[in-house]
């Protein structure tokens, strides 16, 4: 046992009570994080002129040798010390002496992780922004290609009216976007430096907490020492957006799971993203998409686990915090892996546009189009909606479409249709109509698609 504490205490810590008490297991991924904030706290104390020139140099020097040594698997971080921060510290002290033990005036452990954790948390807000941005421009390049690929659009999982796949993908793009700009907010609130705060109350050393701030890249100090040392609202926020972007995903696999099926057949997974069955020599399993549906259910876990760690913790730090980092760092690698594989899958599915086409035609997915159409020759809407819904009844009966039927048998239930009805509401018409912004109609995506291409090439 190394620790940074004992002074005040007579007696040895038991040995189980130390290992519940320890984090060097996990929170050992902030080791860049502890250092780099080390350093700018170095940086600023010389300025200050709390430490020496000589021992600001000499502490810079030790901690970067400490980081290429555990980096080239010369160091290794055991459970002799407590967390990262006591390993960091008796490794610099083992190395240059007394200096290294002025490495914490005017710092706390409190303010040190709060720190480490902020700035771990804010890289990873940047890479999950990439990882979604990477998913996007695939989404693009797919509805480039999918203008014209008509397949049913499904309200209550039943047929209703004809999109394009290039429309439906871009339902997922507006979901990842606003994933993104999720991202973007949150970073935009925790970028500000709690280092500084101390334990809970500030300190007595002359600190410029402005200079540190600016040496790690924040917008400024945070500046309520209190807050600083117990806040984890970014990392509820993150958890939040990222247990979004699962549900975003896992909506997704489920259809990418039914449109896979053998009763659907509308794509068809590489074998590169498939999986076989032990038994079952005809299987292609959409395994991957299914885990990411699946592991949807963690991510919300450690949301929901974050949560209520915090709820009902007094002011200031209190040691259930350290709860904070295995929820987090397994939900950012679950979601990072998740976002990778995802975007490959998406990449390298075939989709069969004549299964899709075929399936769109079928399911009177034009009878809104062929009420519509009465309606343009005067019927009231009420009115219409009632002739196709007799209609379609009669067309279930004789197992036909209602293009199917002859004019005569269309005038059966109407007068007013005539020669004109089979182009209204065949299915090139029914998706080319609906030209409002927003709508599957060609003209309507490619407007839309421009604005993606703006977005993705400036944001
Ligand atoms: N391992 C601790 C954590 O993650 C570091 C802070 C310890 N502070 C303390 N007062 N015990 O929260």
């Amino acid at each position: 046992m190394a620790q940074l504490w004992g002074g005040r205490f007579t007696k040895q810590t038991d040995q189980l009570v130390y290992d519940f008490n320890a984090s060097i297991g996990f929170d050992q991924k902030l080791l860049h994080e502890d250092i780099r904030g080390s350093i700018a706290h170095v940086t600023m104390l010389a300025r200050q002129g709390v430490v020496t020139e000589a021992e600001r140099d000499s502490i810079i020097s030790g901690l970067q040798s400490i980081l290429r040594d555990v980096e080239a698997g010369e160091l290794a971080i055991t459970s002799r010390y407590e967390d990262v921060h006591s390993f960091v510290e008796a490794n610099l002290i083992d190395r240059i002496g007394e200096a290294g033990k002025k490495l914490h005036t005017g710092r706390s452990r409190n303010d040190q992780v709060a720190l480490d954790m902020r700035m771990y948390v804010r890289n990873h807000v940047k890479h999950t922004d990439a990882l979604l941005k990477d998913l996007l421009t695939v989404l693009y390049q797919k509805m480039e290609e999918n203008l014209d690929t008509y397949m049913p659009g499904f309200t209550h999982l039943q047929k209703a009216q004809p999109v394009t796949l290039a429309h439906h993908f871009g339902a997922y793009f507006e979901m990842f976007r606003r994933d993104r700009s999720r991202m973007h907010d949150i970073y935009e609130r925790m970028n500000y430096c709690p280092l500084g705060a101390g334990a809970l109350a500030g300190t007595t050393y002359p600190l410029d907490r402005e200079y540190t701030a600016q040496l790690l890249d924040f917008y400024g100090p945070t500046l309520n020492s209190m807050d600083s040392v117990s806040d984890r609202d970014y990392v509820i926020e993150y958890l939040s957006a990222l247990s979004m972007i699962m549900m975003h995903l896992s909506r997704f696999c489920e259809e990418i799971i039914l449109w896979n099926s053998d009763e659907y057949r509308f794509v068809e997974m590489d074998d590169a993203y498939s999986t076989g069955s032990s038994i079952m020599p005809q299987k292609k399993n959409p395994d991957i998409a299914e885990l990411v549906r699946g592991k949807t259910g963690r991510v919300y876990g450690s949301l929901m686990g974050m949560l209520t760690t915090m709820k009902g913790l007094p002011l200031a730090y209190n040691k259930d915090m350290q709860e904070d980092k295995e929820q987090t760092f397994d939900a950012i690698e679950t979601v990072e892996s998740c976002l990778t594989l995802f975007t490959g899958m998406i990449n390298t599915m075939r989709f069969r546009e004549d299964v899709m086409e075929r399936s769109a035609k079928n399911g009177f997915t034009n009878a809104t189009d062929a009420a519509d159409y009465l309606v343009g020759k005067g019927v009231p809407f009420r009115d219409a909606h009632g002739i196709i819904g007799r209609l379609v009844l009669y067309c279930i009966e004789k197992q036909a479409s209602i293009d199917e039927l002859s004019l005569e048998e269309l005038k059966g239930f109407c007068d007013k249709f005539e020669e004109d009805i089979y182009d209204a509401i065949s299915l090139k018409t029914c998706v080319e109509k609906r030209l409002t912004i927003g709508a599957p109609g060609h003209e309507a995506m490619r407007e839309v698609l421009e604005k993606y291409k703006r977005y993705l090439e400036c944001e």
